[in-house]
């Protein structure tokens, strides 16, 4: 028995991954544990869509030096989208580390892994072609009890001009929609009660199979499934957002009412640089349809300033349109030039200070947004879906609305996994705090004799 430590960076996608990682190597006798310095295996699940994060990537496995110069039979592994994207230039910084494999050499962990605890290091494997779609249902190792991530996915065919995504993930390969409702079904058998569904893009789902549903489709199908009680879903490109996903929202029972929806810019001058296929109106026009179907829908965005080009109006623009629309959640981000992309050649390139001016301005504006909308719900009853105790407060174990706020509850009557009807009493910072309802309380007494 080995004892296994993994470091996620980045998105929803790669924290499937760790999972998918940790079950196949659970397999073969390791055990996950928290701490790098209790781990024979250190592996790091990297993300390359900012400089930001390979920095972070590069620090922390340097800092693993002085541990592998103590310990030189720790296995130290870097693997995920920055390592497809780096390939063997990690070994020029970080000789130290044995094992370097990409994205496409997910499912071949196992076998490199073996080679490089043997010795045989480094181990690199980061040629290979994109991963094939396959099932991923026996993969049932989860981050939470309650939330599983199913991916439905793999790749973008969009060329966004800053992202690096479709060099690292490939093209865009849907998952044939027996092979989701299988790993669905099997979460459900093993309690998971929330299905959060992954894409890229996931609105285009399907589009690359031959007789398969599309997302609002396959969105009913989830919906059907026995013992769901929850659905989400991850990413949404405004431009593929159909009045048919604003009518599953609208209509199907365990579709949650929140959707991340990233805006990018508020200019249409800027949207078209960044070769986006919608305009700010566009976008502006489905919030209205959203909202006007879907009462409280939680909305969240994703917001690049700096864009090459983006000038003092255009800046504007984004600040105009995140004050109109009031999002729940902006990610702000500054731009962050990528090798092999279109915008890295661009023209017009933002100077870092003024970079760093329109990321705080943004940051402090959308601030008091988020607070506002927060507040918005203190005084109303809502179904919170109880996840975990809360690592900040003990006392209280944590959920999280339909919308997606999180709340926090005191733990009398109340057990992870349930749907607890809660009102909600006040507003800490951007967290809800609430009492169960009496209703609901009697229901849990009677369910607990
Ligand atoms: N620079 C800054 N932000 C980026 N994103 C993607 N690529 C870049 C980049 N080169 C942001 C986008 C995307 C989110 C996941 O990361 O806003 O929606
Ligand atoms: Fe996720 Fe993209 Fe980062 Fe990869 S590069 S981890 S797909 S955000």
């Amino acid at each position: 028995m080995s004892n296994l430590c993994i470091r996620t960076f980045g998105c929803q996608m790669n924290k499937r991954d760790s999972e998918i990682i940790h079950s196949m190597l659970a397999e073969k006798g390791y055990v996950l544990v928290d701490r790098e310095e209790d781990a024979d295996v250190i592996l790091f699940n990297t993300c390359c869509v900012r400089e930001h994060a390979e920095r972070r990537v590069y620090s922390r496995m340097e800092q693993l030096a002085t541990l592998k110069m103590r310990r030189p039979d720790v296995v130290l592994a870097i693997g995920g989208c920055m390592a497809q994207k780096e390939g063997r230039k990690i070994l020029e910084r970080l000789p130290h580390v044995d094992l370097v494999f990409g994205t496409g050499a997910l499912y071949d962990l196992p076998a490199l892994l073996e080679r490089a605890v043997a010795g045989h290091g480094p181990v690199i494997s980061v040629d290979g072609d994109v991963r094939p779609i396959r099932s991923q249902a026996e993969f049932g190792a989860r981050e939470t009890s309650v939330r599983a991530w199913v991916s439905i996915a793999e790749g973008c065919d969009n060329q966004c001009a800053y992202c690096v995504v479709p060099l690292v993930r490939g093209p865009e390969r849907s998952k044939p929609a027996k092979l989701i409702l299988d790993e669905v079904n099997r979460a459900v058998e093993q309690g998971h009660t929330e299905i959060f569904l992954l894409g890229q893009n996931v609105n285009s789902y399907g589009h690359d199979l031959v007789g398969a549903p599309d997302f609002p489709g396959l969105l009913q199908l989830v919906n059907d499934v026995s013992g769901v009680k929850r659905i989400r879903f991850t990413t949404s490109h405004p431009k593929d957002m159909s009045p048919r996903l604003v009518e599953a929202l609208r209509d199907l029972p365990h579709v949650c009412e929140h959707l991340h929806l990233p805006l990018q810019s508020g200019s249409t001058r800027v949207l078209d640089l960044m070769n986006r296929r919608y305009t700010r109106d566009d976008y502006l026009r489905k919030i209205e349809s959203l909202r006007s179907a879907v009462p409280g829908i939680g909305l969240t965005t994703d917001i690049i300033v700096g864009f090459p080009g983006e000038t003092e109006e255009d800046f504007e623009q984004t600040r105009s349109a995140l004050a109109e629309i009031r999002f729940d959640t902006a990610y702000i981000f500054k731009f962050s030039p990528r090798v092999d992309t279109r915008a890295e050649t661009l023209p017009g390139h933002v100077p870092e200070n003024e970079i760093v001016h329109r990321h705080r301005v943004l940051l402090e504006m959308q601030k008091e947004i988020s607070r506002e909308k927060v507040l918005e719900s203190v005084g109303t009853r809502q179904e919170v879906l109880v996840e975990a105790q809360s690592a900040k407060e003990p006392e209280y174990l944590t959920g999280r609305t339909r919308n997606y706020k999180v709340v926090r509850v005191e733990s009398d009557g109340v057990r992870v996994g349930d749907e607890a009807e809660v009102d909600i009493t006040e507003a800490r910072g951007w967290t809800l705090y609430g009492t169960l309802t009496a209703q609901a309380a009697l229901r849990s007494d009677a369910v607990n004799g």
